[in-house]
């Protein structure tokens, strides 16, 4: 009973979120008015001139009266008008294909461009905890579908509904007794829509997720080659591509099935319809109830009648599928931002370097504390390290200085500044970034190091790339400064990689620098090397630097040891060795 209450209110819900996501489609159509005025003006013109040309072809047939006896004037009259009526229908057609589209694709713009600048008002932690690749989907793949949707249902739904409607008007203007016949078949082409054509839809939606799902086994394959040959795991790929393959076969078999059966299905309802309005106004033509020629135009609107029955079916099931995925854009489009700016919030101008964190707490899951009474002091110029193991928090920090995340209370403060007093990007731009994971985008590798500022000119960038030891490197490059890098760096070493966004930092060096983890994947040999840029880019700047191996910082002013989130040593290096503390322990177990 409770069940079934629950399974209610969760319906009911689901209803008025699909329900609020039609208002929504319809309100962003809104703004097309006009547009949509002048694309149903269209859809009336073309229904209207297809269906007169029965008419007039049976005005023809009715000219043409026996051997000597055919009106050629009244004739050639009536071909101008077909002419005359195909021409416009088609230019009507071809009028309300461009509006539609133009409808259509100035309201995905709209939407693609929101939820694009929305991804970068929200907060760093939705973007930490959902998929990127359900991001991407939601940007491209749903926005594309839902364009798809709204086309289908702008040119066949109006035009759909019309011709069936004009359709019975005029055959029921012919005879009555016709129109209740057709009328009476209608079930038929009914079901034939909406259960035969709905099926064929699902399947061939179920076949293009099938399709996906292949393409993601064969994207895995590659990406992961050397894995699965490291691993040996080649046989079971294999057998997951398999399966994959045969859902594919069974739903793109299903598929067929059902599309191959609306076609003689169709065809035996047309045929059906056909034969009776033939039989019926065979009868009436020799009763003389109406001439030949109207036989013949209501013959050909009966074959156009049960025609759109389909196309409006798989209109509804495209639309519903569209508005599925247009609830998806739009949740991105609503999520939460990150708040704004106080209105009293200052630029930093010229920063000195003071950071001071005060009583701080935070946890990223509100029901599990994480971070409590956290008290950091870093003076001007100074480098602060953080060390400790893989989890206890170190990267939180980070976040928590650069403001990625808000703390849940305690205060921060900048040159005496208090952060919630200072604009975000301001803060974030005081701050010079290296992290493990190097970001490249594509472009050349001048482009790469200029980002950090731009309109630099190739001295500045070949001065700062030589401070970051990066520009041996890139000299022996085929083509130097110029070389082209995909976002993933292309062929360039990790470390090669990493001297690149070095040298991007040195080229606008901030008065402070965060450097979480930035050679932690690199050789040690490597790593002596651009430790030598790292010194250099931080002499006289409050630096916080977290690291892994611990003899690449026992030179910092102050050592944070951190465990599970609280620091529970800090001091010099030789201070903390001789505690014989924790830190000795974590230093002695990789170089004792
Ligand atoms: N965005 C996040 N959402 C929830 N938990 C997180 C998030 N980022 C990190 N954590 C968790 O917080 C803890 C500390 O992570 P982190 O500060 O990245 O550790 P590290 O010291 O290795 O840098 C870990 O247990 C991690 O799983
Ligand atoms: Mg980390």
């Amino acid at each position: 009973m409770k069940d079934k209450v629950n399974t209610d209110n969760f319906k009911k819900r689901k209803n008025s979120a699909y329900n609020a996501t039609i208002k929504r489609i319809f309100m962003l159509m809104a703004k097309h008015r006009l547009r949509f005025a002048a694309s149903i003006c269209l859809a009336v013109a073309v229904v209207a001139a297809t269906l007169l040309v029965p008419v007039l072809t049976g005005e023809a047939v009715d000219s043409i009266i026996s051997e000597g006896n055919v009106d050629f004037e009244k004739l050639i009259k009536i071909i101008l008008y077909i002419i005359i009526l195909m021409f416009i229908c088609a230019v009507s057609r071809y009028a309300m294909d461009v509006i539609n589209n133009l409808i259509a694709y100035d309201m995905l713009k709209d939407i693609r461009i929101k939820a694009f600048s929305k991804l970068q008002k929200l907060p760093v932690g939705f973007i930490d905890s959902t998929s990127h690749g359900s991001i991407i989907n939601r940007l491209i793949n749903d926005v594309n579908k839902l364009s798809e949707g709204l086309l289908l249902g702008f040119t066949q739904f109006f035009t759909g509904i019309l011709t069936i409607v004009l359709t019975l008007i005029l055959i029921f203007r012919v005879s009555a007794g016709i129109g209740m016949a057709v009328v009476g078949l209608t079930p038929l082409s009914m079901v034939v829509a909406f259960f035969i054509a709905k099926k064929t839809h699902t399947y061939f939606k179920n076949q293009s997720i099938c399709q996906a799902d292949m393409a993601g086994v064969v994207n895995e394959m590659i990406e992961g080659i050397s894995c699965i040959k490291a691993f040996g795991t080649e046989s079971k790929i294999c057998r997951v591509f398999e399966s994959a393959d045969e859902k594919l076969r069974q739903s793109a078999l299903n598929a067929i099935f059902f599309q191959s059966i609306t076609n003689p299905a169709t065809r035996f309802i047309n045929s059906s319809i056909y034969a009776l309005v033939g039989i019926v106004g065979a009868l009436s033509v020799i009763k003389g109830g109406m001439s030949i020629g109207q036989l013949a135009a209501v013959l050909s609107y009966a074959v156009q009648y049960s025609k759109p029955f389909n196309e409006i079916s798989a209109v509804f099931a495209e639309l519903q599928n569209s508005v599925v995925c247009a609830s998806r854009v739009f949740s991105i489009i609503d999520e939460t931002e990150v708040p704004a700016d106080r209105e009293s919030a200052v630029e930093l101008k010229k920063v000195s370097g003071n950071v001071i964190l005060k009583d701080v707490e935070f946890s990223y899951n509100k029901g599990r504390e994480f971070i409590k009474n956290l008290n950091i002091e870093a003076g001007k110029g100074q480098h602060i390290a953080i060390v400790g193991p893989t989890g206890c928090g170190k990267t939180t920090i980070i976040n928590l200085l650069m403001r990625f995340y808000e703390m849940d209370s305690g205060e921060m403060f900048i040159d005496g500044i208090n952060a919630m007093n200072i604009k975000r990007n301001s803060l974030a731009g005081s701050y010079g970034m290296v992290l493990q994971d190097t970001w490249l985008k594509s472009g050349t590798i001048k482009e790469n190091i200029a980002m950090s500022k731009p309109g630099a000119g190739i001295d500045e960038i070949k001065r700062a790339a030589k401070e970051a030891y990066a520009d041996g490197f890139i000299s022996r490059l085929p083509n130097g400064y110029d070389t082209v890098i995909g976002h993933d760096g292309g062929n360039l070493s990790s470390g090669e990689k990493q001297l690149l966004c070095i040298a991007r930092v040195m080229l606008n060096l901030p008065t402070m620098l965060i450097l979480d983890e930035a050679t932690s994947s690199l050789d040690t040999m490597t790593e002596m090397r651009i430790k030598k840029a790292f010194d250099k880019m931080m002499e006289q700047r409050t630096s916080f630097v977290v690291a892994h191996r611990l003899s690449t910082i026992t030179s910092a002013d102050i050592i944070l040891v951190m465990k599970d989130g609280n620091i529970i040593e800090r001091g010099k290096h030789e201070e903390l060795l001789k505690l014989n503390g924790f830190y000795s322990q974590l230093y002695n177990s990789q170089y004792g």
